[in-house]
């Protein structure tokens, strides 16, 4: 009798169970009406009486101990996730997949294209490394210009102290693809008018900050033919300002100074943010800059190997930051670069 109490002792600790048709087994083996418990306790009788006390305490424990395990494997087998499927509705809808938006950048960028492109101007594409020449020297910088200088312009590649047409920089701006359309002309049989605008990354050696970035966007624009003047410049930048802001925006041109340009004018418009009342955004004067323009300095034609006597045409560059915090009230340019959903959803 001992032995056999022991023994279903450790079957009952050994014993494991992983599913509902195992605790019914081991519930009846142990415990039911036929399990050996039961049987145990009927054998008591067969047990001398001076013993029978003791054996049957002895039962009592085994029987309790027995309930105790059918009690815990329950409960572990409430705890375990179902692993049954579950059933399969077929008519419920579908879950929201979750698409991308476009970044309120490159959703200006193509509006800037499709209103020049529409006015006939193409879309041209160069070098973000590009050498001194391009970025500076055709452009008429002066070589101690403040520009060139370590301060603004990230150099890749210095040949010494001094400035040197073979330098290489991080471009500053976009005018870069101006001069490598116009030197296009040089082994042309006949002169084809030029008319392009230019999109694209452009950097400069600034302190990141909600008002400054070391990395930004332009989109540069220039039209070079016979006979084009000033009043083609107005035009194309009224038509521009029109389509691109609100209805009853206002547009100035204020004199300004540009190695590459002359004349030169700064483009202001109406603060889009207050209407002209005077803001934040618009240092309280109502209008805010918009983008830098000119007549092509002669000297840079002559560089680009273009005849100045018979050929004219204007330019012109603008921050697509700029012109993005001023149609969707962005102030913080920082938050074109973060990437986080929550400011990239509202576009
Ligand atoms: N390249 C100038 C800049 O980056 C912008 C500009 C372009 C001004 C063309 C005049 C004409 O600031």
């Amino acid at each position: 009798m001992q032995t056999n109490v022991d023994d279903i002792h450790r079957q009952i600790e050994q014993y494991a169970v992983t599913s509902k048709e195992e605790l019914e087994q081991y519930r009846q083996r142990f415990i039911g009406r036929k399990g050996v418990v039961t049987e145990l306790f009927e054998s008591l009788k067969t047990v001398a009486p001076e013993d029978r006390r003791a054996v049957g305490q002895q039962l009592n424990g085994l029987k309790t101990r027995a309930q105790e395990r059918f009690d815990e494997f329950t409960q572990l087998l409430d705890e375990q996730p179902d692993s049954s499927p579950a059933p399969v509705d077929l008519t419920l809808p579908t879950a929201p997949s979750l698409t991308g938006t476009q970044h309120p950048l490159t959703i200006v960028r193509q509006r800037i294209i499709q209103i020049f492109e529409r006015i006939g101007f193409t879309v041209a594409d160069g070098p973000e490394i590009d050498s001194d020449w391009y970025n500076f020297g055709a452009l008429n910088f002066p070589l101690n210009h403040p520009a060139r200088d370590m301060q603004d312009t990230f150099f890749v590649q210095k040949n010494s102290n001094e400035a040197s047409p073979d330098d290489m920089v991080l471009r500053t701006h976009t005018s870069n693809v101006q001069i490598r359309l116009m030197e296009q002309q040089r082994n042309a049989d006949t002169f084809r008018p030029i008319r392009a605008i230019m999109p694209g990354r452009v950097y400069r050696n600034e302190t990141i900050s909600a008002r400054a970035h070391c990395m930004f966007h332009q989109v540069e624009g220039i039209y070079i033919d016979r006979n084009v003047g000033f009043k083609d410049l107005k035009d194309t930048l009224y038509h521009f300002v029109k389509e691109m802001f609100e209805p009853g925006t206002r547009i100035r041109f204020r004199p300004s100074y540009f190695p590459f340009t002359e004349p030169s004018a700064e483009i202001d418009i109406s603060c889009q943010i207050c209407g002209g009342k005077g803001c934040n955004i618009c240092k309280h004067s109502g209008w805010v800059e918009i983008a830098g323009s000119g007549m092509v300095d002669p000297q840079v034609l002559l560089n680009c190997g273009i005849d100045p006597e018979a050929f004219t045409g204007f330019a012109f560059g603008m921050g697509i930051e700029r012109i993005t915090q001023l149609k969707y009230r962005v102030n913080d340019l920082r938050l074109y670069t973060e990437n986080d959903v929550r400011f990239l959803n509202q576009f």
